[in-house]
């Protein structure tokens, strides 16, 4: 379903939520807003399905509809896998369950905060950390890092701001730009952003590489960056 979430004017703009009416064109939100989410997405599911050898434990936090979880499952043909989606939005989980079948995953509606990951060898934050309140990530990251199993892997991605200002703006309006082109009107992406602006803080790459190390992980690879975006292996 086409995303006409922000198209009309509306006439105050509350913080934006993955609400029902979010869950319902999500899939082409998300595919139209965030520059090379179609190659970060199966990507992450490659690595992560390699990673997690043939009896591995992934947690996908954050999973919305589960499409990471759907990308690592169909990496990894072997029957003792299993992938756990994590969610606090009930149409994501709801989503998620009746899209994806598979009897390896389990989507489960919880607070990424709570949930225990012991044991996981695979982590993934696909574009979620920038929705958690910055004062609580460090201590995600430290709870993560203590739970994992040895030898474990943390695939973080996020919208990042460049360290150069001026790169981050060229980058930022040609996002903008992107969006454009991709269907969204003036009116939709400034809507859109005034309704992020409270809820998706963003931190610098050498932020998000500084935490993971006070977090306790040994070393912090970017695979990936396309623009603003940016996606980390973190390794335990
Ligand atoms: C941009 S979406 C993630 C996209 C998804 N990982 C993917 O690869 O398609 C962010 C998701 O994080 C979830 N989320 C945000 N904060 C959360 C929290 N504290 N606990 C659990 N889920 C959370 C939202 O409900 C939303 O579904």
């Amino acid at each position: 379903m086409r995303d006409q979430v922000y198209r009309d004017a509306h006439n105050q703009i509350v913080d934006f939520a993955f609400n029902a009416e979010v869950a319902a064109v999500f899939p082409d939100m998300i595919r139209r807003s965030v520059p090379g989410y179609e190659t970060m997405v199966p990507v992450t599911g490659l690595i992560a399905a390699r990673h997690l050898g043939d009896d591995g434990v992934a947690f996908d936090l954050g999973c919305s509809l589960g499409a990471t979880t759907l990308a690592i499952l169909q990496q990894n043909s072997t029957p003792n896998i299993r992938v756990v989606g994590i969610d606090n939005a009930e149409a994501m989980i709801a989503g998620a369950q009746q899209a994806i079948s598979d009897p390896r995953a389990t989507f489960v509606r919880q607070d990424l905060r709570d949930t225990d990951v012991s044991g996981a060898r695979v982590v993934v934050l696909n574009l979620v950390l920038q929705f958690v309140d910055p004062a609580h990530r460090l201590g995600l990251l430290q709870q993560i890092h203590e739970q994992m199993a040895p030898g474990g892997l943390l695939i973080v991605s996020e919208k990042v701001r460049h360290d150069d200002a001026w790169l981050h703006e060229l980058y930022d309006s040609s996002h903008l730009a992107w969006k454009q082109a991709n269907g969204y009107s003036e009116l939709e992406v400034s809507q859109k952003r005034t309704a992020l602006e409270n809820v998706m803080r963003i931190d610098t790459e050498a932020e998000h590489v500084e935490r993971f190390r006070t977090a306790g992980f040994q070393r912090t690879e970017q695979w990936y960056r396309c623009m603003n975006w940016a996606s980390f292996l973190v390794y335990r």
